[in-house]
């Protein structure tokens, strides 16, 4: 369903100590009416899940396995492992796992379909490197990404999008909300009829500064938030700005 969600990515990132601390830190107003996620470290996935629940938080895993059923695969969790232990979403085909774990298109679509049937919302990432931008292919690299998803998946309304130009992750540079809202807007015409109902989320350094221009934009329906989601302070400014723009 399209609703305004802000998620944070942990990505490597925390401890029992630096997890409670981020806790005690994290304050929205209450019936927030933006969905407001963590994707936590597999390690912490089972002890944050309610502690989440009572700050309203919901529980969101990095990756899920693309297997359904249990067996001899080390190292993987499956949908159906995050959904026990609580998680509500999973993260689908970041750009630092199709680089660092060489994951393609045709793997992070049979992650998507994992774990729509372990009934795990995905949060697929899509978004186009510097190179690729420079050569004019960002609609083609992300429209190619989303189309392997498309293709697999029965009913596309039930995933959310985020797009995440790969230049914009983690170096500072936002791109600019036109920039954002042009890929946006073809990533929700690509998805058809299901386009109204899908989120669509922005990623890309985004920080309480520059997030009131980002969530102003028609088709950007909330942001994955990396670097300023370890400030939970930072972190629960963001939420609010979703709050009075998306609300
Ligand atoms: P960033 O990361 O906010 O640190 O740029 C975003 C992401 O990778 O999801």
């Amino acid at each position: 369903m399209r609703r305004p969600l802000v998620m944070g990515n942990w990505k490597m990132n925390g401890s029992h100590a630096a997890n409670a601390q981020w806790l005690e830190g994290f304050r929205i107003p209450e019936a927030a009416v933006v969905d407001v996620a963590i994707a936590a470290p597999a390690p912490y996935l089972a002890v944050l899940s309610e502690r989440f629940q009572r700050a309203g938080i919901a529980l969101a895993a990095q990756d899920v396995s693309d297997q359904l059923a249990n067996g001899a695969f080390t190292g993987q969790c499956s949908g159906a492992m995050l959904k026990d232990v609580g998680c509500e979403y999973a993260i689908v085909g970041h750009s630092e796992r199709r680089e660092y774990q060489a994951e393609s298109d045709a793997l992070v679509a049979a992650k998507t379909k994992a774990a729509l049937a372990a009934g795990v919302t995905p949060v697929v990432c899509v978004g186009e490197t510097l190179t690729e931008r420079e050569q004019e292919q960002t609609f083609a690299v992300v429209a190619r990404q989303l189309a392997a998803v498309i293709e697999a998946v029965e009913d596309v309304s039930e995933i959310v999008v985020a797009y995440e130009p790969v230049w914009a992750i983690g170096t500072g540079k936002t791109a600019t909300p036109e920039q954002a809202q042009a890929v946006h807007a073809a990533i929700r015409e690509q998805l058809g009829s299901a386009g109204s109902r899908v989120s669509v989320l922005y990623g890309g350094s985004v920080k309480s500064a520059n997030a009131d221009e980002l969530f102003k934009q028609p088709d950007i329906d909330g942001a994955l938030v990396g670097g300023a989601a370890l400030d939970s302070v930072e972190f629960s400014k963001i939420c609010e700005s979703a709050i009075s723009h998306l609300a």
